[in-house]
């Protein structure tokens, strides 16, 4: 089945979808060498949780590094075009009125994770789609991080593997399981300033 239409059947149904080879490996290692130049240049700052009005670093809730993408970064143009092209048909097939996106870069080290949470705040509820790409080349089992999404009736883990895109509606809880390596992604937000999902 073609990726779009699996995404928007997911999403229908689900709530959520994984997309295996979203990007290539190429792309994936441009992705990391730009985390790691950012990082030489100690760009990366520890997150925090909450948004702009009651932000706070909380170490117990999540412990991971992050570094906001401006919108217009050409270095990662080739990932901003074809969620771009995923955000037309999601406006198009669900209304969603998606019309703002943010991203970051996030590096958890060994002994990251990011507690149970929900990533629309209840201040701001423009955060509609949650999205992460990993970039994990070699995850195998055992190295922990997994994403583990919390549905009505059910509960999924997912392996944070390297090309792997996950998308999921952002009023949904979730949790970044502890991770043994470092782990790396690109995660971002759709934005509506829609009232209603
Ligand atoms: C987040 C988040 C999940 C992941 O950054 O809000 O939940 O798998 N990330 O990295
Ligand atoms: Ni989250």
């Amino acid at each position: 089945m073609e990726p779009t239409i699996k995404i928007l059947e997911d999403i229908e149904t689900k709530s959520y979808s994984v997309c295996d080879g979203f990007i290539s490996l190429s792309e994936t290692e441009v992705l990391l060498s730009k985390i790691k130049e950012l990082e030489t240049q100690k760009l990366f700052k520890q997150a925090s949780i909450g948004n702009k009005t009651e932000k706070q670093t909380n170490t117990g809730i999540r412990r991971d590094n992050i570094y906001w993408l401006e919108k217009d970064d050409e270095s990662i143009s080739f990932f901003s075009n074809k969620i771009n092209a995923l955000v037309q048909h999601l406006n198009r097939t669900f209304y969603l009125g998606i019309n703002d996106e943010e991203f970051h870069l996030a590096h958890y080290p060994p002994g990251g994770f990011y507690k149970k949470h929900k990533d629309a705040f209840k201040s701001d509820d423009a955060r509609k789609i949650s999205v992460i790409l990993y970039l994990n080349k070699n995850w195998k089992k055992g190295n922990g991080g997994e994403l583990k999404l919390y549905l009505a009736n059910s509960e999924e883990t997912i392996e944070p593997i390297g090309e792997r895109l996950v998308i999921f509606e952002s009023h949904l809880e979730h949790e970044v399981l502890e991770s043994k390596t470092d782990r790396y992604s690109v995660t971002g937000w759709l934005k509506s300033k829609r009232l209603a999902f």
